[in-house]
């Protein structure tokens, strides 16, 4: 063929490898983010924070001065592990040497990462059930198999994952959501930290630890210890999403010293680093006023944990008796059952919309049976006012009042 006779790029068909053949269809995150929806409807989707919590001035005052530094180097490339400011605070906050820090694009970033550097193509992956579903999207890189977990009150079900070890089953990864966990909201006791760890190290799998909530916890200090963070097992996975905002796309890993190299070879493959330029901010900004990201934290939490409260208590008054509601200790949402078992959960979904009330239902968040997942619903209430909540539990238990008609 000459160069004369070789199609033009129009012409010629844009083949897709069989990895990219094999994703699933992007469903959204769930259908209700594609269906049609009241003008005014109240949105309690995602796990998404609040502006009025997010240091914007601060963040603007840090791009000033990071644009005044000689030289510039915020707009230069920078080390694949991340700039040395942000490995060293964040090293710092997670009680590990700097050398265990690479910064990514985000925890889902992170994830990936993770993945592409320790499953191989057809691995069994224990995973949580009920499930924070965007994982097993990123799973679909290395076309693992999963083992399906329960997830109790408490978080993962360790005495099960401990049995189905025993039983024969050799996973290369597990993946699990420690602290307030999405959707569930139970965390992983220290001593559950401790056993997963040890199950890890015993049975020779690595733990995907991801943990964008840690932060988030409305009362109490963070545990001293951390078993995470001291194991040849684990890769911690953290983000600034929920506290200084999704869009600096700026998160971290805490990783085993022996596998530094290895993920820092998969990611100079890829992107190089993240931006030097959002890392340099986001480093001003912590660094510039040591208290600030506490103090940051300390309104995060209070604003949450108050809107935590008022959508619970304003469901248990608006639909007395109608779900099991606990309220949550931290993170972003509530997680309420159906008592009823002739409640039909898709059809009080569907006239939730109608009502004009958006929410996930807890079925799209299984991994596998034995969950009442499908009996649940996730109430994302980060950026909603007090009163839209209370007006969101007005809607739904209008909704709920249809199916008693
Ligand atoms: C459990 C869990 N992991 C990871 C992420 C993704 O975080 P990021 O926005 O930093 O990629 C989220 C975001 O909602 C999450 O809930």
């Amino acid at each position: 063929m000459t160069l004369d006779t070789l199609p033009t790029l129009d012409a010629r068909q844009l083949e897709r490898t069989a990895l990219v053949r094999a994703f699933t269809a992007p469903k959204g995150f769930g259908d209700q983010t594609l269906r049609d929806r009241r003008a005014d409807a109240i949105e309690l989707l995602g796990g998404i924070p609040d502006p009025a919590v997010l240091p914007a001035h601060e963040l603007a005052d840090a791009t000033a001065r990071v644009l005044a530094q000689p030289g510039l180097p915020a707009l230069q490339y920078s080390r694949t592990e991340g700039i040395p400011a942000l490995r060293e605070w964040i090293a710092a906050r997670e009680g590990v040497p700097a050398s265990r820090i690479l910064v990514t694009n985000g925890g889902f970033h992170g994830l990936a990462l993770a993945i592409q550097t320790t499953v191989e193509r057809g691995d069994l992956v224990a995973v949580d059930n009920p499930i924070f579903p965007l994982f097993l999207r990123g799973l679909e890189l290395s076309d693992a198999r999963i083992l399906p977990v329960r997830v109790g009150p408490h978080g993962l079900d360790v005495d099960e994952l401990g049995a189905v070890l025993r039983g024969g089953a050799r996973p290369a990864a597990l993946y699990t959501v420690p602290d307030f966990h999405n959707p569930t909201q139970g965390s992983l006791s220290l001593e559950g930290r401790r056993e997963l760890v040890r199950l890890a190290e015993h049975y020779g799998f690595v733990v995907f630890a991801d943990n964008p909530y840690r932060e988030l916890r409305f009362a109490g200090g963070v545990p001293e210890e951390e078993p995470f963070n001291h194991s040849e097992r684990v890769i911690h996975v953290n983000t600034f999403t929920k506290t200084l905002g999704p869009g600096l796309r700026l998160g971290w890993l805490v990783l085993p010293e022996s596998l530094v190299p290895d993920v820092v070879a998969v990611r100079s493959r890829q992107d190089s680093h993240s931006s030097t330029f959002v890392q340099a901010v986001v480093a001003e900004l912590l660094t510039h006023d040591a208290g600030l990201f506490d103090a940051t934290l300390d309104r995060a939490r209070a604003l949450y944990g108050s809107r935590a409260r008022t959508l619970a208590e304003a469901i248990d008054r608006e639909a007395p008796g109608e779900f099991e509601v606990e309220v949550p200790t931290g993170g972003l949402f509530l997680w309420p059952r159906l008592r009823d078992a002739r409640v039909d959960a898709d059809r009080l979904a569907a006239d939730a919309s109608t009502e004009g009330v958006e929410y996930q239902r807890g079925s799209f968040f299984p991994s596998g049976p034995g969950t009442d997942a499908d009996r649940r619903l996730r109430l994302a209430f980060g950026d909603t006012t007090e009163d839209r909540l209370a007006e969101a539990a007005t809607r739904l238990a209008r909704a709920l009042r249809r199916q008693r008609e």
